[in-house]
């Protein structure tokens, strides 16, 4: 049994090594659009989606090798989702990942063209992953497509966020947009490993309702930290779902009631792995970390 250090260390290898076959090198035209792309998806990210997507595979079987460039291709989704968040016309953001953001380094335009093409490659990726059988690249990329668009993915989600600025929601609807804006990718990167490893309809159930209470938990630590870190240890500006009127968790509940509850969803993506018939000692040390996570 590896250690989640070494654990995390394989699957930022893994990813990333597949990120550099797929997105094209630097020195190749459109240089400006590479470069952007690159910028961005090396800038240094936790590669948490990944470790998600790995440690479900890895529970039900599947090797490093069929789990890399699916992996690979949610990092993607992901890191365009981050640049198109930071736009001026989104949450204007200028720092990400601890450098500039992308349309800071590159302009407003080629960071808008950087992330569709992360998008579209993303859907590339898996398509043309030969150690995976047909019907399964087809059902990961059903899923991601759910996933990265709408009614319930990350881009509804997004537009949900943006349409709640300066409004008083109910918890509920706070939830329906961390759902979707955030849990969502999350989820697709846990049932994609799952389904890649070959668990059965059963085991996706609980593997599904572990990643919802992870992606609930996920944007919840996010907006805690938002408000209890610097800047400087975020890599992204503090403070700015306050000055956004973002509806969140500490705006709604203040943050010592919004810390308990991220302690009860962490408490509760536990019980969901425990319907697992499996060893799922990796899944729960990550929800340990996305619970008590810094940055
Ligand atoms: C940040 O995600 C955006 C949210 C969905 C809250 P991460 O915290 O995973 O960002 P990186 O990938 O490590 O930069
Ligand atoms: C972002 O949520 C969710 C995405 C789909 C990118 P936030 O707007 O809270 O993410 P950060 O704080 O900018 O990383
Ligand atoms: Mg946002
Ligand atoms: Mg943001
Ligand atoms: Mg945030």
């Amino acid at each position: 049994m590896i250690s989640l250090d070494e654990f995390l260390g394989k699957v930022r290898r893994e990813t990333d090594a597949a990120l550099d076959l797929i997105i094209p090198q630097s020195d190749a035209e459109p240089r400006r659009l590479h470069e952007a792309m690159r910028w961005s998806v090396f800038a240094g990210g936790k590669r948490l989606r990944p470790a998600i997507l790995f440690a479900a595979g890895m529970t039900f079987g599947a090797s490093e090798s069929e789990l890399a460039s699916t992996a690979a291709a949610i990092e993607m989704v992901h890191t365009y989702s981050l640049i198109h968040d930071d736009l001026p016309a989104m949450d204007d953001d200028d720092l990400r990942r601890g450098k500039a953001a992308c349309h800071k380094q590159f302009g407003e335009a080629t960071a808008i063209l950087a992330g569709d093409c992360l998008q579209t490659l993303a859907f590339k990726a898996i398509s043309a992953d030969e150690s995976l059988a047909s019907d399964t690249r087809l059902r990961l990329i059903s899923l991601l497509a759910d996933a990265a668009g709408t009614p319930a993915g990350m881009v509804s989600g997004q537009q949900l966020d943006l349409d709640a600025e300066g409004k008083t929601l109910s918890i509920e609807d706070i939830e329906t947009i961390h759902r979707q804006k955030t849990g969502a990718l999350i989820s697709a990167a846990a049932v994609s490993g799952a389904i890649i490893g070959g668990a059965s309809d059963t085991e996706l159930a609980s593997i599904k309702q572990f990643a919802e209470k992870l992606g609930l938990l996920f944007q919840v630590t996010d907006d805690i930290l938002d408000v209890t870190e610097e800047t400087a240890t975020l890599g992204k500006t503090a403070g700015k779902d306050a000055a956004d009127e973002k509806a969140t968790y500490p705006s709604h509940y203040g943050i010592e009631r919004a810390k308990d509850l991220s302690r009860i969803l962490r408490d509760d993506a536990s019980s969901a792995l425990s319907g697992i018939g499996k060893d799922t000692t990796t899944l729960s040390l990550l929800a340990d970390l996305i619970g008590a996570r810094t940055a």
